[in-house]
């Protein structure tokens, strides 16, 4: 039984480690992992790879960025020569990115079935290039696997087979349980350490809405100012939000925000476990700190990951900075929003995954 994993961003990384690892214990079950390359800095990729114990790829597709229809369409055109060559009996692809879809395309064309890890989250918004990726991956693919059981109630308001839906759990957080010792280790060794036991605001944005708009990502960046008179802000840059100012000029105006480059996983993991409260607008990371306990302020106007507003730490904010403000100072002075840890975010989502496919292509 051939499964072959196709990855290519940085969120990937961390959903398809336990799916592999609990793979790996059917001796029946042969597995290749294709890197479609769409993330290439060592900071975006290799540390993952490293960090999360994967192996090197088998192929590596080497798109890198452009435009969305470049990018789309070079995973396509390499993928396919990938796929036809090696014939697997199922391609596992992850969460909402366009190397997600592009697989998703080729295979559907070719006839070779999909499962789709993370199908059926919806933000309701189709201005973000993830929900067209979101919904026409889980139209073409034959198992879907659901972190939460919203995932399965947009599944079948879209019509989908409920016999191709399996709700599992949350395979981020299978990778957050695994790896937590490991970063609190690392972080005692890391230059981080001196933050323990400090209050400190963790923050990250990529959202194309808050930093392809020059006035939006300027607000924030003020308001991440005005913030850091308070409490220091630490605030790991993206690249495509180092890109759009300058840094240095920044770094002068607002001592108290600390700009880094991308973090690794486990430094990243310990900053986010330590945080008074993290400021974001990732996916992923509103679940990690839904787990961890951590208050969320989310600056955006919607969430596909609702369970992480109902049940944990989350508070979607929008995009009013007099709000955010607010919310830290709600943060700072009445310790944040409180949560529980949403049903099946276990550390068991990959097991149950490996035993959904082996069932099914047994
Ligand atoms: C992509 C995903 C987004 C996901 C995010 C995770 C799509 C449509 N978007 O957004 O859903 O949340 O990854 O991080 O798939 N760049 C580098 N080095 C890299 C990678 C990118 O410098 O290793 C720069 C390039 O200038 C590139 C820009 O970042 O143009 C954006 O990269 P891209 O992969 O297009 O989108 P992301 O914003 O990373
Ligand atoms: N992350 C990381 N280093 C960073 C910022 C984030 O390792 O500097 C991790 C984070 O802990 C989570 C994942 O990257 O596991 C989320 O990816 P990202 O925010 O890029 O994408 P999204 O989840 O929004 O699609």
């Amino acid at each position: 039984m051939h499964i072959q994993h196709v990855i290519g961003a940085r969120p990937n990384f961390m959903k398809v480690a336990p799916v592999m690892g609990a793979l790996s214990a059917y001796a029946a079950v042969h597995q290749t992992l294709v890197h479609t390359g769409q993330h290439y800095d060592v900071n975006m990729s290799d540390v993952f790879f490293q960090q999360l114990g994967l192996p090197e790829p088998d192929a590596n597709l080497g798109v890198g960025s452009g435009s969305h229809a470049e990018q789309t369409a070079q995973v396509m055109l390499r993928f396919e020569d990938v796929v036809l060559t090696r014939q697997p009996d199922l391609v596992l692809v992850y969460g909402d990115v366009n190397s997600t879809l592009a697989v998703s395309l080729v295979c559907a064309k070719l006839g070779i079935s999909t499962g789709h890890v993370e199908a059926g989250l919806r933000a309701f918004d189709r201005t973000m290039p993830e929900e067209i990726n979101r919904v026409l991956t889980d139209q073409l693919a034959d198992l879907l696997f659901t972190p939460s059981s919203d995932g399965d109630e947009n599944l079948m308001r879209e019509g989908i087979d409920p016999q191709k839906v399996h709700l599992v759990g949350n395979v981020m957080i299978d990778t957050l349980i695994r790896l937590l010792p490991s970063a609190m280790s690392t972080w005692r060794q890391s230059q981080w350490r001196e933050w323990e036991g400090r209050p400190y605001l963790l923050t990250t944005l990529h959202r194309p809405s808050n930093v392809d708009d020059p006035e939006m990502l300027q607000g924030l960046l003020n308001t991440f100012g005005e913030i850091s008179r308070e409490i220091p802000v630490i605030f790991p840059l993206h690249p495509r939000t180092r890109q759009r100012f300058d840094s240095a000029a920044y770094t002068a105006r607002f001592p108290q925000v600390h700009l880094a480059q991308p973090l690794g996983y486990l430094e990243f993991l310990a900053l986010q476990r330590f945080a008074t409260a993290v400021i974001t607008d990732s996916g992923g990371v509103q679940e990690e700190t839904t787990y961890l306990g951590i208050p969320c302020l989310t600056v955006r106007n919607n969430t596909e990951r609702p369970v992480t507003v109902t049940v944990g730490t989350n508070t979607l904010i929008g995009q009013d900075m007099r709000r955010l403000l607010q919310e830290v100072g709600r943060v700072l002075f009445g310790g944040g929003k409180r949560g529980q840890i949403p049903p099946l975010w276990d550390g068991r989502a990959g097991e149950r995954i490996a035993a959904v496919i082996v069932r099914e292509l047994g």
